[in-house]
């Protein structure tokens, strides 16, 4: 099995960029599953049912997500009723959302589960607790080989680390979101879980993480609170394929993508 984990898809220039760049990719890798992360996919705060038909309607047949998912209330009751959209699985259990998912394609079945990192984030429930109650719950109710992958959305690399393994052999895959910056640390851990520290960011990088420079600059020279804006330039998309044994569910490969 091929899976395209789509890095934080951030406001209009993330959702034009993967809207333009997914026949291109879907031509040259085939993936079986195309995953974004869409936390920032609404003007670059949380998400709205249009940008969901978008997302839905330009390929992504399941979407993940992190703190910013929770920007824009109006989007809550699509995230009690439509499991291809999943929040981390660690919110206490009365925010609104699945955790985890089963999304399913052409026969095919792919588990997705969503964490949050409690490193430099703000104080939520065990990130490690809540993979195993929700590993659990799916060997419970699905075959043995299904393959899985983690978002961890996250902001420290050794968190990320910690968790890809811990989880080695449980999950076919660990990749870390949240920090906007790709990482060069993909790797296929030796219990076959591939994991990567930080997908990137799809949409403008010319600017701060996904922010333009001139809302962001100022708050680090006065302190002062500003309405931050959506980068547009420097339009990329960052994303990881990874490729898994239909047999056991282990990764045999994970590969970055940078596109302009
Ligand atoms: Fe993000
Ligand atoms: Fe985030």
């Amino acid at each position: 099995m091929k899976i395209l984990f789509v890095g934080d898809i951030d406001g209009r220039p993330g959702r034009n960029v993967f809207t333009s760049s997914l026949p291109e990719l879907n031509a040259k890798h085939t993936p079986d599953f195309v995953v974004v992360n869409c936390e920032n996919a609404a003007a670059g705060k949380g998400m709205t049912d249009t940008v969901f038909s978008q997302l839905l309607e330009a390929g992504a047949h399941g979407m993940t997500s992190g703190n910013h998912i929770w920007d824009k209330n109006i989007f809550y009751p699509t995230l009690r009723g439509d499991a291809r959209v999943i929040r981390p699985a660690n919110y206490p259990p009365i925010c609104p959302g699945f955790g985890y998912t089963v999304i399913e394609r052409n026969g095919a079945r792919l588990g997705l589960l969503n964490l949050q990192g409690r490193v430099f984030m703000p104080p939520i429930d065990c990130p490690f607790r809540a993979a195993d109650a929700a590993l659990a719950d799916l060997a419970e109710k699905e075959a043995a080989n299904l393959p899985i992958l983690v978002d961890f959305h996250a902001e420290a690399t050794s968190e990320k680390k910690a968790l890809a393994i811990y989880l080695d052999g449980r999950v076919s895959a660990v990749v870390g979101t949240h920090t906007h910056v790709q990482t060069a640390d993909e790797q296929v851990l030796p219990g076959g879980t591939a994991f990567i520290s930080d997908v990137g960011m799809t949409g403008g990088h010319g600017g701060i993480i996904g922010v333009a420079t001139e809302t962001v600059l100022p708050r680090y020279l006065t302190g002062l609170p500003a309405k931050f804006e959506v980068c547009d330039t420097d339009v990329r998309l960052n994303a990881v394929i990874i490729e898994t044994d239909d047999e056991t569910a282990r990764a045999v490969n994970i590969t970055r993508v940078q596109m302009p």
